[in-house]
């Protein structure tokens, strides 16, 4: 089978750049690449192995020559451009919110749910990436102790929004050392300096979209409809990794040390756990690197069958970059193509 040829939508973005090193460091087999972006970023280039390519226009055409397509630019382009890519006999591997909750789109996360991409259709999304850290430390201990029910309270970098809110976290940083007066685009109130338990938009029981989110994908993906989830997201003034505070009941008690060792055990899942040494995961560490780190294991004291602990996860890799790369991968290993026949 020839290597397949991809494309990535949204290349100059934050995902995208990541999109473009992950590529580079898992040496994906390429039979081209092809990136794309704006208007305005149109006849410029971004570097891979050492060699300039030129960003393009995204077009049926650029779709028809590409096998695999990782879209990272905005709903609307994903809403469109999803569909003009599975049209033209390309996967989309699509990080918006747009297709997450299509029942014909599979929602991935390889080390939980890689055999769901078979049932693809030309479109398969990656979770948000304050759902897919959940998951990951979730899934090893549902294995052999369902979970029930989940609390849980985010810490969400900057990045996530994209380029330009870590831009304005930073200026707004200099701009009040300085003493200088904030301005804010980005988010309703200034993020530097502060936190907004703001993400997304509010529903009429109060819940933001964000938090509704991380309910509805943690059923999707560890098929478990039953499973409820109650989440405050937060937007903290860091400008990559997301952290969360998670409380978990299961069917039945768990040992911390039992918890531990399924974790640290799991592909992908780094035990970061050593509190008395001022050892746990922390932004700083995480980023830049693909493993979602568990550390602060302990009984939830409030509950039998409790447990709690802290995740930190670089979102622009594992929750983003990292797990669309890992999807596509899972695509060429199954010929999951669009070439090769899926109806
Ligand atoms: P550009 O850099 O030219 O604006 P982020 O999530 O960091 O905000 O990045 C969004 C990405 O989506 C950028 O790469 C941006 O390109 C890209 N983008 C915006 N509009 C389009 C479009 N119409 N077609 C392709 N990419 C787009």
């Amino acid at each position: 089978m020839p290597d397949p040829r991809i494309a990535i939508v949204g290349a100059t973005g934050a995902v995208g750049k990541v999109a473009l090193r992950v590529l580079e460091e898992r040496n994906f087999p390429l039979g081209a690449l092809r990136l794309t972006a704006s208007q305005r970023s149109i006849g410029k280039k971004l570097s891979f192995k050492g060699e300039d390519i030129v960003i393009e226009e995204t077009t049926a055409r650029l779709f028809a020559e590409s096998d695999i397509a990782f879209i990272s630019a905005n709903d609307d382009i994903s809403r469109e451009m999803c569909g003009l890519a599975a049209k033209n006999g390309c996967v989309a591997i699509d990080d918006s919110g747009v297709w997450r909750m299509d029942m014909s789109v599979p929602l991935v996360v390889p080390e939980v749910n890689a055999d769901d991409i078979d049932a693809h259709k030309g479109i398969l999304s990656i979770p948000n990436c304050s759902t897919t850290p959940l998951v990951m430390a979730l899934w090893p201990i549902h294995q052999v102790n369902p979970v029930k029910r989940v609390v849980v309270a985010t810490y969400q970098s900057v990045s996530g929004t994209g380029a330009a809110a870590m831009a304005e976290l930073d200026q707004q940083s200099k701009d009040l050392l300085a003493g200088n007066a904030v301005t804010a685009k980005q988010y309703p109130h200034r993020i530097a300096f502060n936190v907004l338990p703001h993400i997304g938009t509010f529903d009429a029981d109060g819940y933001s979209s964000e938090e509704v989110k991380m309910l509805r994908e943690t059923q999707k993906i560890m098929h478990a409809p039953e499973l409820s989830v109650t989440a405050t997201c937060v937007r903290v003034p860091v400008q990559i990794s997301h952290s969360e505070a998670v409380n978990v009941e299961f069917e039945r008690p768990i040992s911390p040390e039992e918890a531990r060792s399924l974790m640290g055990a799991f592909p992908g899942v780094t035990l970061t756990d050593d509190p008395s040494n001022a050892s746990y995961p922390m932004p700083i560490d995480a980023a830049d690197s693909d493993d979602v780190f568990v550390g602060r294991v302990r009984k939830d004291v409030s509950l039998p069958n409790g447990l709690a602990f802290w995740v930190v996860s670089d979102n622009l890799r594992k929750g983003a970059a990292t797990n669309a790369v890992q999807i596509a991968e899972e695509v060429v290993k199954r010929g999951a193509w669009l070439r090769e026949g899926v109806s």
